[in-house]
């Protein structure tokens, strides 16, 4: 890095951080070494250490510039010990992890004391706390990684919205784990979108098996056994359709260039139902001793296992959404967008006229992995004082794209964005503590109320 840009630098850094404090206008502070700032480190926090932020921060360590992991913060203290043995165990990366003893933080308000020794900060933990976690990030100053979904509930999107505008007064860049923006075969099917001319519909899938599901122990508080299983938790992870499905809901808000207006669909609960239906239910990732009380369905928690959504957009264009959590069943993962002229089949990475004569082909030799191009860009950006990535909006609008679908199979009514986002609607709970109670609690048998289409209602 040549001086010019180290200087840029630091000073890009240093300026959004001190305006975070709203110490612009201290002459004394402002010469305060906010930073260690003797040299050009990009110092890192990891907020929420499981799988996806310790591939994150690896990542992030992975990058050209002088990147250093500094602090961590995890609601669980062995998750934090579970990512330092990883990234101190990889050759590659271990001479950047500078995180001693007592910059590791456990707890629901650990994420505070963490972002604090940074400049750049990883949010990665369950998507309900993304909220909280991104308005702090802004308030501190801090540029932002940060993994989708960005939250749960109107409310929530409501709030990153709101910070999202404060990030870019601050110029604090923002990056979104929608990482499909960042992969070379999807820019280029972007940048030859007029080739199929007016976009009319589109058609969105991830159906898969579903994912891990961690049992209750005995031991465990409900809040407790409800953060180690967030996935099932809506309050926590919004649904499959929410914290899976947004991927491809956010390539076609993309492609479209805004977000569905309108949306009804159907959705339920075929084969994580309960003892009745358990036996045809196998999970594939569920130790063996724990098979039977999986297969009673109760930890599943409260989410259903497919929706099916039809979304409409402000010009009367339709998406077709689909996802699922079925063993058994076709597994497909894709986007199809249908235009005056053509489709756009962004698996297989082509574009084709109505005649099946293909117009564009992107070579597979030349994907690449847009995780780590994620970093990539982001750290470059930084370290060059630049303020280029302000994700933060298409991520709350495809978060609540996804929101929405979820609100309509569980309700079963038709539902318009407008009202939606205006309703305020929050299922966070009142209080983070171990003893306190989610929003959500199972009866005597230990099953938790699912949405019931016609019953449930929303707003
Ligand atoms: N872009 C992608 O392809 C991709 C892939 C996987 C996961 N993700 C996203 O990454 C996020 C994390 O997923 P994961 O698979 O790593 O889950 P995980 O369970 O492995 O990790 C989440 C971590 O956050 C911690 N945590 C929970 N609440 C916390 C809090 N209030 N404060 C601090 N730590 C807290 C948990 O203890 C856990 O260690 C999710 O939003 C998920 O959707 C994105």
């Amino acid at each position: 890095m040549n001086t010019e840009n180290k200087n840029s630098r630091r000073d890009f850094v240093k300026t959004s951080a001190l305006i975070t404090g709203g110490m612009m206008a201290t002459p004394l502070l402002s010469k305060a070494n906010f930073f260690s700032g003797a040299d050009d480190t990009i110092k890192v926090a990891l907020i929420g250490c499981g799988g996806r932020g310790t591939g994150a921060a690896t990542q992030a360590l992975s990058t050209k510039q002088n990147v250093k992991l500094v602090a961590m913060a995890d609601a669980f203290r062995d998750r934090i010990d579970n990512s330092f043995k990883e990234m101190t165990g990889d050759n590659n990366i271990k001479g950047r992890v500078d995180v001693p003893e007592e910059r590791k933080y456990v707890g629901f308000d650990a994420y505070k004391k963490a972002m604090a020794h940074a400049d750049v900060v990883i949010l990665t933990t369950p998507p309900g706390f993304r909220p909280i976690h991104f308005e702090e990030a802004v308030k501190q100053g801090k540029q932002i990684f940060m993994e989708k979904p960005v939250a749960t509930d109107p409310a929530g999107i409501k709030r990153v919205l709101d910070a999202a505008e404060i990030a870019k007064q601050k110029k604090l860049n923002v990056v979104v784990g929608l990482q499909r923006h960042y992969q070379n075969s999807y820019r280029e099917l972007y940048a030859k979108k007029e080739l199929i001319g007016d976009i009319t519909s589109a058609q969105a899938w991830w159906n898969n098996d579903g994912v891990w599901v961690n049992m209750r122990k005995p031991e465990q508080t409900e809040m407790e056994y409800q953060m180690r299983n967030w996935y099932y938790f809506v309050w926590l992870c919004g649904d499959h359709i929410v914290e899976q499905h947004i991927h491809n809901m956010d390539v076609i808000n993309w492609f479209k260039g805004g977000h569905p207006v309108k949306a009804q669909g159907m959705g339920g609960r075929q084969v994580r139902k309960g003892k009745e239906y358990g036996e045809i239910f196998d999970h594939h990732y569920v130790e063996y001793q724990y098979a039977e009380q999986v297969r009673k369905g109760k930890e599943y928690g409260e989410i259903f296992d497919h929706h099916y959504v039809e979304y409409q957009y402000a010009d009367g264009s339709i998406l077709n959404s689909q996802c699922r959590h079925i063993p058994g069943t076709m597994s497909k993962v894709d986007e199809l967008l249908t235009g005056t002229k053509g489709k756009i089949s962004c698996g297989a990475a082509n574009i084709k006229d109505h005649s099946g004569k293909v117009l564009f082909q992107f070579d597979k030799k030349g994907e690449n992995d847009p995780y780590q191009t994620e970093h990539d860009e982001l750290f470059a950006a930084i370290a060059k004082g630049e303020y280029k990535f302000n994700n933060a909006e298409y991520g709350a609008h495809s978060t609540m794209t996804a929101i929405m679908g979820r609100m309509a199979t569980y309700s079963g009514q038709v539902l318009e964005w407008d009202k939606l986002m205006n309703s305020g609607l929050n299922i966070m709970p009142k209080e983070f503590a171990w003893d306190a109670m989610p929003p959500t609690l199972p009866d005597g048998d230990g099953y938790y109320t699912i949405a019931v289409p016609g019953k449930t209602k929303y707003i």
